[in-house]
């Protein structure tokens, strides 16, 4: 018999605004993200615009991509950034010893970093190098990047090309301070930060929103740490918080750091228990925003989840420190599943990037020469951008669910999330059963509602993927199977499938 998940949405009860920033990505100088991913160099025969491969930016320009963070991750904290400016053959080489050990040579700076988010449409998010730079480096860094007129490093950049400041304003402090970014105690940290962050100025009328680097996973005291050394601007006559937000960082793998799993050959047991890890977000973002609720209780810090994603054991034969792994309808799911918390904790979530965007990771495309595929977590981004900045709706569950048992916790194996904006309704649906169909019946009520349209994701197998030869595998398709009677909308999900509806309200 079909399990059948049933719920309430209450169309015109609006909850807080989904930001698009929570739909943010992340290039590192890691692998093949940057070079060969997005940047090919202006000699390259692959098509390409003053150097940025043109495929990549025209996909991502697809999906609306919000923000894109750069250089880094461990990178930031190596990263020397007037290493990364000037003529090209002029720039020194260093070694990017935490990815690889290969040579970086550096052609990949700030001016093609923003030449490439205006390719893209999209905020960059730049994070400044706490673990070996100086406070200096990044006062100059922002200078450089928001100063207009006589200044300086305002002069400098204008030498270089670019006369009017980018006006950047989304700034990260420091990237995991307590590993790759200095294996530093919170409490070393915590004034280190509010030293950059004092120093990175807001310049003319631009604002910094500024995001010092927090915990990894569960590790609520860092956030703790953090949120007292932030409340020292609330409440009194200061003129602004040391940071706007706070960060942390959290991977979903379904084995040990040490072997984290294939990413396209698992068992349906490794398959649950991804799932059972990625559903552990939804208590993650809960218990930091928790912390900062005892601190901030008017949400005026945002929690930024900067780092998320699948992190599966690298593609065989390839270089262990370059990250490259394969992307499945699994991938996809754990996608789902992650913006289903985001939209439930859109009240302090403000920002995330899944890491990384090509080539890297959880990617949303992958290259080979001349190639490119989608990878099936790209569709997923694809289906969500309804989402972008719309008001979040509840999905009141009504009976027990769908629900199993994994490894001793329950776990929903249907994930509802609904959002509106601008007189329409979307509603994303995934299925997790990796073998079963499940019905979907939502009571809506509030608002009359009209046509509705849909696109479905959804594989043969959860481990179906896209390869060059095969680059339409997993690719989303029309999907009218979606009725509404009586008030309420009615569907069959088959296994492992990712519905998005879109429905007319009034
Ligand atoms: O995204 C890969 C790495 O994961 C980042 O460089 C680091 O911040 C995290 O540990």
């Amino acid at each position: 018999m079909t399990a059948t998940f049933s719920a309430v949405i209450d169309l015109d009860v609006a909850g807080p605004t989904i930001s698009r920033h929570l739909y943010g990505h992340f290039a590192e100088h890691l692998g093949r993200c940057i070079y060969d991913g997005f940047w090919v160099g202006e000699d390259a025969d692959v098509p390409h615009e003053g150097g940025i491969r043109a495929d990549v930016v025209e996909a991502l320009r697809a999906i609306a991509i919000p923000n894109l963070r750069w250089p880094g991750g461990c990178f930031a904290d190596e990263y020397h950034w007037m290493d990364g400016i000037g003529p090209r053959e002029d720039r020194p080489r260093m070694v990017n010893t935490h990815w690889g050990d290969v040579e970086e040579n550096n052609h990949f700076g700030t001016h093609e970093f923003m030449a490439l988010c205006e390719l893209l449409d999209t905020e960059p998010y730049i994070s400044a190098n706490v673990g070996s730079g100086s406070v200096r480096e990044t006062s100059e860094w922002v200078e450089y990047l928001n100063r207009s007129g006589d200044s300086p490093m305002a002069r400098l950049r204008a030498q270089n090309g670019h006369p009017e400041p980018w006006k950047v304003r989304l700034f990260g402090i420091g990237n995991e301070p307590w590993g790759c970014g200095g294996n530093l105690r919170a409490e070393q940290f915590a004034p280190m930060a509010r030293q950059h962050a004092t120093y990175a100025r807001d310049h003319g009328e631009n604002r910094l929103y500024r995001i010092a680097a927090g915990a990894s996973d569960a590790d609520y005291a860092w956030t703790e740490t953090l949120m007292k050394q932030v409340s020292h601007g609330l409440g009194d006559t200061s003129p602004r918080e040391t940071f706007q937000a706070i960060s942390f960082h959290y991977y979903t793998m379904s084995g040990a750091w040490s072997d984290k799993g294939s990413a396209t050959e698992f068992s349906r047991e490794e398959y649950w228990t991804t799932m059972r890890r990625a559903q552990h977000v939804r208590e993650l973002i809960a218990g930091h925003a928790a912390v900062m609720d005892a601190y901030d209780p008017t949400k005026k810090i945002g929690l930024a989840l900067d780092e998320w994603g699948t992190w599966w054991n690298v593609e065989p034969g390839t270089n262990p420190g370059f990250l490259y792994q394969q992307n499945t309808q699994r991938d996809a799911l754990v996608a789902a599943v992650h913006f289903d918390a985001f939209h439930a904790h859109a009240d302090r979530l403000r920002l995330a990037n899944i890491a990384q965007t090509v080539n890297v990771l959880q990617a949303m495309v992958l290259t080979d020469g001349h190639q490119m595929i989608l990878t099936p977590t790209y569709h997923a981004f694809a289906m969500a951008t309804g989402h972008h900045d719309a008001q979040s709706l509840a999905v009141h569950r009504t009976g027990t669910g769908v629900q199993r048992e994994v490894d001793g916790t329950t776990v929903d194996a249907v994930s509802v999330t609904a959002s509106t904006k601008d007189g329409r309704a979307t509603i994303t649906a995934a299925n997790l059963d990796p073998d079963a169909a499940v019905r979907i019946e939502l009571s809506l009520r509030g608002a009359n509602t009209g046509t509705v349209t849909g696109r479905i994701l959804v594989a043969g197998d959860v481990a179906d993927h896209n390869t060059a030869s095969e680059p339409n595998r997993v690719a989303p398709q029309d999907y009218d199977g979606a009725r509404i009677d009586g008030g309420t909308l009615s569907f069959d999900l088959p296994a492992a499938a990712l519905v998005t509806l879109e429905l007319e309200v009034s």
